[in-house]
């Protein structure tokens, strides 16, 4: 961090917030822009969404069920959980406040650097938070190096692939983190709003649910669809922390034509299969090709990266304004805790936009 607090509004808190990067650059507002800020499926949303959405609006006059059954069960079939081990979710943001929400006036620990709303919504909720610092250079998971500092932790953010960073912390890594905290009585939870980016089947912790009550999975739709003005997500957990998390949760939190969706995305297996034949693809291109260009490249298991030029935070902040004047928009990463703002995080996009990106980076680069 260069002095600056979570807070500060100097720069914006997430990708996709173009206004705000463009006033600080003195750009106009209507800057034309590929955003590699937000970390969203290029391919998405599904083709059939908008018709669908039209369809469903007769519904929007009715209150839908707070239960929200129909999603529930498809979710439920679709990880190989118990509906009642299910939470459907306004987007992954709410799910991680409805965690926090579980230990209010507690103590929580946040495995940094990692996604900023854990802090936020601990601190939302009287939570006194800590800084784990993941080891460096890849940021790996080191449970022993949890376990000596975790304390009387009520909760543990753990974000799996990691945003920023991309890195995948190995299940066995999760396991050993998972059952040193049981025995410190401490409630692990687990982001996996990009897993379904990761090119491993079988990466999903879903499986680790029956062997561990203190685990909490979250997952976000928003990211792999494409749907962030409409916001999906859901929480898995023990039935126990489910009845917890219903209670602190808004009735109708979800609003009608996002739950009604989520049958038809999950089943959506071309979408999935196309999304992965892209990311196959592209995914060690765009690595390589940054790499190329001269830039660090954090290796990752997600679809996005960090880079950064080793010229420092001045020289990163410099590169993303010349960036946006080229019209190109890239993530700061100024209030990630444990990274100096001197990387940058970019998203993969189909490849005719990533083609610009890497000759907007080839032209603006200082040598
Ligand atoms: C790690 C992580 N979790 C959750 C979210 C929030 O997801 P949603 O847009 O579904 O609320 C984000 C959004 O950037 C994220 O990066």
């Amino acid at each position: 961090m260069v002095g600056l607090s979570l807070d500060d509004d100097r720069w914006p808190r997430h990708g996709g917030q173009a206004a705000a990067l463009l006033a600080r650059f003195g750009l106009p507002h209507d800057q034309p822009l590929i955003d590699f800020s937000a970390n969203l499926n290029p391919l998405g949303p599904p083709a059939w969404v908008p018709e669908r959405l039209a369809e469903l609006a007769a519904g929007l006059a009715h209150y839908p069920d707070p239960g929200y059954p129909r999603a529930r069960e498809a979710i439920a079939r679709h990880e190989g959980v118990a509906v009642e081990q299910v939470l459907l979710t306004n987007g992954g943001a709410e799910a991680i406040f409805l965690t926090a929400a579980l230990h209010p006036g507690g103590r929580a620990a946040v495995l940094q650097p990692s996604f900023g709303e854990y802090t936020r919504a601990c601190a939302a909720h009287g939570l006194a938070v800590s800084s784990l610092a993941m080891t460096a250079p890849d940021f790996r998971l080191d449970p022993e190096a949890v376990e000596a500092r975790l304390g009387d932790c009520d909760l543990l953010f753990l974000c799996r692939p990691n945003n920023p960073t991309g890195t995948l912390s190995p299940w066995m890594a999760v396991e050993t983190l998972l059952g040193m905290a049981r025995r410190q009585n401490c409630r692990v939870v687990i982001d996996e709003a990009f897993i379904d980016f990761v090119d491993a089947p079988g990466e999903r912790l879903s499986p680790l649910l029956a062997g561990f009550d203190n685990l909490i999975l979250l997952r976000s739709l928003t990211k792999l669809y494409t749907l962030p003005g409409l916001r999906l997500g859901y929480v898995l957990a023990g039935e126990e922390t489910m009845r917890r998390l219903q209670d602190h949760q808004p009735p109708w939190s979800v609003n009608h034509l996002a739950a009604e969706l989520v049958e038809d995305l999950l089943a959506d297996e071309d979408f999935l299969v196309r999304t992965q034949a892209w990311l196959r693809e592209e995914r060690p291109r765009f690595q390589s090709r940054l790499a190329s260009l001269g830039l660090e490249v954090m290796p990752s298991q997600a679809n996005f990266c960090l880079v950064r030029q080793n010229t420092g935070p001045a020289a990163a902040d410099a590169l993303l304004g010349r960036l946006l004047h080229a019209g190109i928009l890239a993530r700061h990463t100024h209030d990630f805790s444990g990274l100096d703002g001197s990387w940058l995080r970019l998203a993969l996009r189909g490849r005719a936009d990533n083609d610009r990106l890497f000759a907007a980076l080839a032209a603006e680069i200082s040598p």
